[in-house]
């Protein structure tokens, strides 16, 4: 080989090292999603941590234990038939999600828990969960139960000051998407609105 023919070579394997470390780079900022951060930012965050087995009782008074929604996505939502706004609004947005996903909502179960166990039997549920949408499950149970399933998603719910029946409750207003697994895919705060959450619920599907 002659001298300009090594350093002609030497130059096609530098450039062609640069263009592979350019395109590796490229694909990674593609791969990993800026919203979620990946997997590895989720465990630094802690939002993995989000989820785990639950045991409820539905709005039928049928036993109801999270592993019935493996193959689905669940949509959760924690809180209280009694509240004034914030889980009613929440609701309505879920419901409005659910609708603008249209057959693809099928894949997507919309779950209702609520941190009031005490008031909130499988009837007042049923009654309360008639303003939104009809696949929605609402769960009650036990206080331990409630406890165990909100401990879980990482949800805080205390009983404000108040009357003996007409207390408010304190709660955590996250919506949580988990995936086929019921592992944590991404939430939504209560400031999202309907068409916004499908959107990013499809992103999912
Ligand atoms: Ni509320």
């Amino acid at each position: 080989m002659s001298r300009i023919a090594l350093i002609r070579t030497i130059m096609m394997v530098a450039i062609g090292v640069a263009i592979a470390l350019a395109i590796g780079l490229v694909v990674r900022a593609i791969t990993v999603d800026p919203k979620t951060g990946g997997g590895r930012d989720a465990s630094v965050t802690g939002t993995s941590l989000v989820g785990g087995p639950f045991e409820l009782t539905d709005q039928d008074g049928r036993r109801v234990s999270d592993q019935q929604f493996r193959g689905k996505l669940m949509l959760v939502y924690f809180g209280y038939t009694f509240c004034p706004d914030v889980c009613p609004t929440t609701l309505l947005d879920m419901s409005q999600a659910m609708d603008a996903l249209g057959p693809a909502g099928d894949q997507v179960q919309p779950i209702f828990v609520t941190v009031d166990p005490e008031r909130d039997t499988p009837e007042e549920l049923k009654k309360f969960l008639a303003n939104f949408h009809p696949r929605t499950l609402g769960l009650t149970g036990s206080p331990a139960e409630v406890q165990a399933a909100a401990k879980a998603y990482r949800v805080y719910y205390a009983k404000a000051k108040g009357a003996e029946r007409d207390y408010l409750m304190d709660h955590t207003s996250i919506v949580y998407l988990m995936d086929r697994q019921g592992k944590y895919l991404t939430h939504f705060t209560s400031s999202i609105r309907g068409e916004q959450m499908a959107e990013a619920i499809k992103k999912f599907l």
